[in-house]
């Protein structure tokens, strides 16, 4: 990684006006109880320092963003961007990183549970040009994770961090942590590399560097949340498995591919569920029950999907009704392909196990390839 960011104006005296040396990016959703506290508290840290605060809030119902400008209308230091239409903690902090013209970049969460009394620790450990990255972190020396909110959430955070260690070029710690800095010119370097996806974005970051980054940990503890809740849940840990997975492949396969494909298992699998219990239960003739639960199986994937796959581009309301309907076209037509297919390999004498996976397999492409396109419009 470069030596010290070539554009740091403030060390060698180009700085003009206009942008603060150190941005701090607050990625919230549904927090507009913790944003005045939490602005108090960066006034406090950061006295003396050229700073301001990016708020990215992604339209949250409670009104977070408004807090946010009424303070904006006050203090210029601080503003934000709403985003509406998108979820995302990881693209939510490379927008606000994107948006921000300073020499630094930070990020923390908007939650108080940061310390943000660790920030200009932070700042002078890279103004010092021997670092690319300052992570705060609970488990180094003096840190620690007691805000974590109950035995489950450790065991998560444990295991992830084990899981990460295994792919991470460079040591660190707190490979999870929400809270650390780097030089806006190499947060944009990296930026084209990032996935995007779900809340990892320092490992995102790491993961994305062509050489391994010269990290610095500083020890900071991890407060309770106090108002409003946690945003991490089980589809969060699913999105960073599939991070994992996509730095591993190296792109080949759109991370997305694999997320509808393992929704394409689990259908299959409640296809089963609801035609067993059918035969069980009811009279009804075999085609009968199994148009039932090919039905049930669709109505299953597309609500998955839509909840998982395509989380950040979600259809609701009417658009959800109208989805649903073009999902079950397309995949009744993704069926009749994956018949068609495999049953003239088979006539062709193709052994009848491979015959199945390439027609299986064929499907589940144009499932995805189709879907993506008309039913979700991926960019
Ligand atoms: N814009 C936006 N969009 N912000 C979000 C979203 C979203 O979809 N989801 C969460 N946030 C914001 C929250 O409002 C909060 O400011 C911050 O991101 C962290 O979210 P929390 O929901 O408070 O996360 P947490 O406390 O459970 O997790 C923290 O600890 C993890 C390690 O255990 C975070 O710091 C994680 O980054 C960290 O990995
Ligand atoms: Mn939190």
């Amino acid at each position: 990684m470069p030596d010290a960011p070539a554009t740091t104006p403030e060390l060698n005296g180009l700085r003009t006006a206009g942008s603060p040396v150190l941005s701090v990016i607050v990625p919230c959703y549904n927090e507009r109880p913790n944003v005045a506290p939490m602005i108090d508290k960066l006034r406090t840290a950061l006295a003396g320092i050229d700073w301001e605060v990016i708020y990215v809030d992604d339209n949250s119902p409670d009104g977070t963003s408004a807090a946010v400008r009424e303070i904006a209308r006050q203090d210029s230091r601080v503003r934000c961007i709403r985003r509406v239409g998108r979820r995302g903690l990881a693209s939510a902090v490379i927008e606000g990183a994107l948006s921000s013209s300073a020499d630094y970049v930070a990020v923390i969460d908007g939650d108080l549970q940061h310390d943000e009394t660790r920030l200009p620790l932070m700042l002078d450990a890279l103004r010092s040009g021997r670092y690319d990255l300052v992570v705060a972190s609970r488990h180094v020396e003096g840190g620690d994770n007691a805000g974590l909110a109950n035995a489950w959430r450790h065991y998560l955070s444990d295991g992830g961090i084990k899981l990460a260690q295994w792919f991470l070029p460079v040591k660190l710690t707190d490979p999870m942590s929400g809270f650390f800095m780097l030089p806006r010119p190499l947060f944009e370097e990296l930026a084209k590399a990032l996935n995007g996806q779900g809340f990892k974005i320092l490992l995102d970051l790491v993961l994305s560097s062509p050489e391994p980054l010269r990290v610095q940990e500083v020890p900071a503890g991890f407060r309770e949340r106090v108002a409003g809740e946690s945003k991490l849940d089980a589809l969060v840990m699913m999105q960073f498995g599939g991070l994992l997975l996509d730095k591993i492949f190296g792109g080949i396969l759109p991370l997305r591919f694999f997320s509808f494909a393992l929704v394409g298992a689990l259908g299959v699998i409640v296809h089963l569920v609801v035609l067993i219990l059918l035969r069980k239960l009811t009279p009804m003739s075999f085609e009968t029950e199994q148009t039932i639960a090919t039905l049930i199986a669709m109505v299953f994937n597309f609500q998955l999907n839509n909840q998982i796959t395509y989380r950040d581009q979600r259809l609701k309301g009417p658009r959800l009704w109208r989805g649903l309907l073009l999902f079950m076209i397309v995949c009744g037509v993704g069926a009749i392909a994956n018949i068609g297919i495999a049953n003239s390999l088979y006539l062709q004498n193709t052994q009848w196990t491979i015959a199945g996976a390439i027609g299986a397999v064929i499907g589940v492409v144009w499932n995805y390839a189709v879907s993506s396109t008309l039913v979700w419009r991926a960019r």
